[in-house]
């Protein structure tokens, strides 16, 4: 396999964005980065995307309950609240951009949350074996949630030496965890200390990773104390741009419009991919399904929706007629009704 050059597909290079102040609700005020159009991200050939995991947690009962002993939606912390390990799973995709030229790199997006879990979903996608072998070039953390970040022992168990690229509002807490630490208290750990290059993508800004590929970083607050979410953008050739995301906490439709604004994408969004926590515990309200419907606008010609966007939310987009992208509903996943675990996309 031709491979990009590693120092060419993160060279970190800032070419735009101003500071962004954005809630999590659609109409949140915000200062607009100068516009760009999309020649300003260069173009890809391709992007393909295994979901190793998409299933944050088994029980949606139990997490909530444990958030609601930690001080329920509002005041509840992810690093002091106690969480029952046993009902974590994980957030994390396997990436691999195919470059203009056939050069491919692969990455993960996020690392999930139960190590011993997280390491079956790897064994099962083969990322294991990538990892030990140097064929993962970074982890790209899109932010800090427990069901993100706390497997990050299993990655490092096979390359300790791994860059990774997080946003720039990682808290404390968050940085001492990737550096090695236990955490008596929300009853984590990171048993593996990270020895390889750490990566702060500044937040509110667009960050190009490599032609036709960049992220940008939402400064939004988020449940559970955390705060900023990154995500990315890929430009492939003849298509048009797809939107990918862990959690899109700062909604699809900020995210969609950062494109067409900041982008120049009006009319060139060709697909999506990723959690969009739209009706992430199960229940799909009015305001939620307007954003659905919103969604319409944009044009996806390629909607792979999974994770936190909730059954529901992916059964209303059916519904509409978008192109949802189905899957098996195997290996841990609730339903084919998306791209779930061990199943995979390909944009391009
Ligand atoms: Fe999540
Ligand atoms: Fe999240």
């Amino acid at each position: 396999m031709k491979s990009m050059s590693r120092r060419d597909f993160v060279k970190v290079a800032v070419i735009g964005g101003a500071v962004l102040y954005l809630d999590s609700a659609t109409n949140a005020p915000y200062v607009h980065a100068a516009p760009k159009d999309l020649s300003a991200i260069g173009e890809c050939k391709s992007v393909s995307i295994k979901c190793v995991s998409e299933v944050g947690w088994w029980d949606t009962g139990v997490l909530i309950s444990d958030m609601m002993k930690g001080g329920g939606p509002k005041d509840s912390d992810q690093w002091t609240t106690k969480w029952n390990q046993e009902n974590g799973a994980g957030s994390c995709s396997l990436v691999e951009v195919e470059s203009l030229d056939g050069g491919k790199t692969k990455f993960l997006m996020d690392t999930g949350w139960n190590p011993k879990y997280m390491d079956e979903r790897f064994k099962a996608t083969g990322v294991d074996k990538m990892l030990k072998n140097g064929e993962i070039a970074f982890l790209y953390l899109t932010h800090e949630h427990l069901d993100h970040l706390w497997g990050l022992q299993t990655t490092l168990k096979y390359n300790p030496e791994l860059k990774i690229l997080i946003p720039s509002t990682f808290t404390p807490p968050g940085a001492k965890f990737i550096g090695g630490a236990d955490f008596p208290d929300p009853g984590t750990k990171n048993a593996v200390a990270h020895k390889g290059e750490l990566v702060k993508l500044q937040i509110g800004e667009m960050t190009r990773l490599a032609d036709g590929v960049c992220s940008v970083g939402f400064d939004i607050p988020i449940i559970l104390k955390i705060r900023g979410e990154q995500s990315l953008y890929f430009n492939v050739k003849d298509k048009g741009l797809v939107l990918c995301t862990g959690c899109c906490h700062q909604n699809v439709i900020t995210f969609s419009d950062y494109a067409v604004n900041n982008l120049g994408a009006k009319g060139k969004i060709y697909g999506l991919y990723g959690g969009l926590h739209i009706a992430p515990f199960g229940k799909l309200e009015q305001q939620q399904a307007g954003w659905i419907e919103q969604m319409g606008a944009y044009g996806f010609k390629k909607v792979a929706a999974n994770h936190c966007t909730g059954l529901p939310a992916v059964r209303k987009m059916v519904e509409l007629g978008y192109p949802v992208v189905q899957g098996r509903g195997a290996e841990g996943s609730e339903s084919d009704l998306y791209i779930g675990n061990g199943d995979s996309v390909v944009f391009g």
